[in-house]
Parts: C-alpha cells; structure tokens; sequence
C-alpha cells in the first residue's frame, strides 16, 4: 500500500479553493523508535502516549493556480515572472508558509520537499496555491522536538483537503490512517500523534493490524490508570540538539549493538503490554526509564558518538529515584532525543508529585522551566 492515486487531480476549468485547520499534539514513545530502513520504516515497533497541551496548530488554505487568470488555463503574468525567477516550472508545488506568524525560510524549503516528495500521492497539489500557518503551543526554544505534532498537523489537514476535494474515506478510521501514513513520511514519530491516549507503530504479533506503515490507536487494551497518566516535561536545556533524530537513527545502522537493540525493544514491548494491561504501574515504569538510558546508550555507542543528556539531566534522574526510593509512590522518568526528562506518574499522586517537581526538581531546570502535560484525546480539527 502507498497510497500513489493519479486520479487526485482537480478536473480542468474547475476552480477550487478552501481552509481547513487541525491542531495536532505531540508524543512521548515509551518503546522508542531509533534506527530505520527504506522509506521511513521502522527497525522495531513502538508505542507511545500521545500529549494534550503540547501540540501544533496549522491551517492550510488553497486556491487553484487557475484562479488569478483571466484567461483559463493560462498563467498571469504575476505567476510568470515568479516562477520564471525561481528557476522553477507551473507544475512545481507554489508554497507560503508562516511559522508563528513571520516567514521561515529554512521551514519553507524543508515543508517544500515534503510535499514535492507525496505529491504522486496527492497530484492535486501541483494544481494549487498553498499557504501554511503553523504555531506551537509550546515555546520554540524549549528544547521539545515538534516534527511528530508539526508533520501530523500537516498530514491531516492534506488529508482534509483530499475528503473535501475528492470526497475520499468511508469512514474516520481510513481517513486516520492514511494521515497517519503520510505523517509517517515527513517524520516516522509523528505517525503517532494521530490517535487519542496510545498509538503503536510497528508490526508486532500481539497488536492486531500494527504496521510498519502506519500507526494504530492502542486504547482497549490498556488499564484505565493510564488514561489520564501525567507527563511532566522538566526543561534540563533549551540547547539545540548537536545531532538531529534523523542524523541519530542513520548512525544506528553501524551500531554493533543494533540488532541486539531491536530485539531488546520487541521483547519490551511484550513485556510493556502486560503491564498497561494489568496497570502493573512497577514495571511499566521501570520498562519506561530502561527503554530512555537505552536510547541515549545507542548515542553514546554510536560511531561518532554523542551525548545529548546534560549535567542536570542527570542530577534530576538521581532526585527523582531517590524520592521513589523514600515515598515509595509510582514516579518514573522518560527521555526523547534530547537532555529533557519526562516525568511520568498517575493521576492519584499529582499532589505530591507536584510538590517534589517544585521545591527539589524545577531548581535543576532551565530557568526553573516546566511544562506540565498529561495524556490527550488526539489530535482535532480546528473551525475558525
Ligand atoms: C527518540 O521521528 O524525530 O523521539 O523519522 O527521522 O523524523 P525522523 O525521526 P523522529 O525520531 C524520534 C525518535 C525518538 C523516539 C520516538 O519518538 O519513538
């Protein structure tokens, strides 16, 4: 399945134009995703919770190229001289894009070569004038990774823009998946974020339907503790990451430790089921802060190495494991690609919790910064 359609495209003489907006979150993966093959494919299958208040808000409004000609079918002379500047032919995808506001051209390009690359899946593309406004809720240089809640906003307002154009999917769980599918092509997390509480992506025998492809809502079989669990993100640095994640998951490859890692993550995966299942809250924390030191261990024995964990990343691992040793209470941390830990914990002990992140663990953060999330019901369309 790759979702190629020749017969997307806006039949001549037709003029299209529209907006549509979604707001997208992001995702912590308690199974990590690093190392990949193909295009965008993953070498073990993950899971994650999908985040409430850290998300991505983007519109998407599109008008046909047609549409400034007086003449059909011919290009003004505006659009002319435009595209003959920039070297580049009617047919290439015609792109504005705002990031909180302001033109970003280092975003531009980058969203460019994304929709050039899907653009056999949606040819309609070519025949348009596109416009992306895109903010986070979250500050940008907080140090947290956007491209799962960025690429899932996009992919889903494309997908829109498809049932509106086209009137394609029967019914939401198609509509979800192929977002979910292209959201995976701009970056392999993001495939995630579609979905409320859970997502797993990656075949895995014990997840009916999982695919290497797409992700898949995981809610059913998890114990309710976990649908409102908390995910506390401590800011250790707002640094820019020395190593981007796709740079990270290339150097996999030459990993010695690679293929040992990958089967590690399958027989986690299992063994973390069973916990969100039972609401075995032990082990899945315990599955959660092994599957974090892993990921930064395949950093550190990567070849270059590197290390993106920081001096007070550390100290906070060491406060927050002390504190779970006193209080014997279900606090355990994760980590994403980066130096900031994600402090994981139910519902039930937000109030003590609460207090140790403020007066042991904010001192240890940039500025005293935290950003309190928890789990969310997925992403939505937004009506403006
Ligand atoms: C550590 O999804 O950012 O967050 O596919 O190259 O865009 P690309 O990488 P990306 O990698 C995420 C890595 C991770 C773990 C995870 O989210 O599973």
């Amino acid at each position: 399945m790759d979702y190629i359609n020749p017969a997307l495209v806006i039949p001549p003489k037709t003029q299209k134009s529209g907006t549509v907006s979604w707001r997208s979150p992001s995702n912590l993966a308690l199974i990590k995703y690093w190392g990949k093959h193909g295009v965008q494919l993953p070498r073990n299958p993950s899971i994650s919770f999908t985040l409430a208040n850290a998300y991505t808000e983007t519109t998407l409004s599109y008008e046909s190229k047609e549409r400034k000609t007086k003449d059909e079918g011919r290009r003004t002379k505006d659009e002319e001289r435009r595209t003959k500047d920039e070297g580049r032919s009617f047919e290439d995808i015609d792109l504005t894009f705002l990031f909180e506001g302001q033109a970003q051209e280092a975003f531009r390009l980058k969203q460019l070569k994304f929709l050039e690359s899907i653009a056999d899946i949606f040819p309609f593309l070519r025949q348009l004038n596109l416009r992306i406004e895109s903010s986070n809720s979250f500050p940008h240089s907080a140090g947290i990774a956007s491209s799962a809640s960025s690429m899932s906003a996009l992919a889903l307002c494309l997908c829109s823009v498809e049932r509106t154009l086209f009137g394609s999917f029967y019914d939401e769980d198609s509509f979800l998946r192929k977002a979910s599918f292209i959201a995976r092509l701009g970056s392999g997390s993001a495939c995630r974020s579609v979905y409320p509480i859970m997502a797993v992506w990656g075949e895995t025998p014990e997840v009916r339907g999982s695919s290497d492809l797409y992700a898949v809502p995981f809610v059913e079989d998890i114990h309710p503790v976990f649908s409102t669990y908390h995910d506390d993100i401590l800011i250790a640095s707002r640094g820019e990451k020395s190593v981007s994640s796709r740079a990270g998951h290339g150097l996999m490859e030459g990993n010695v430790f690679a293929e040992s890692r990958y089967a590690q993550a399958r027989s986690r995966m299992s063994s973390l089921l069973s916990a969100l299942k039972s609401g075995d809250l032990e082990v899945f924390g315990q599955i959660c802060e092994d599957e974090a030191l892993t990921l930064h261990a395949m950093m550190m024995s990567s070849s270059p190495s590197f290390t993106l964990l920081r001096p007070n990343t550390l100290m906070l691992i060491e406060r927050l494991r002390a504190f779970r040793q006193r209080t014997k209470l279900p606090v355990y941390f994760s980590l994403d690609a980066g130096p900031n830990l994600h402090v994981l914990y139910p519902d039930e002990v937000k109030v003590e919790v609460g207090a140790f992140i403020q007066y042991e663990l904010a001192r240890y953060c940039e500025n005293g910064e935290v950003i309190g999330d928890v789990v969310g019901s997925g992403a939505e369309r937004v009506f403006i």
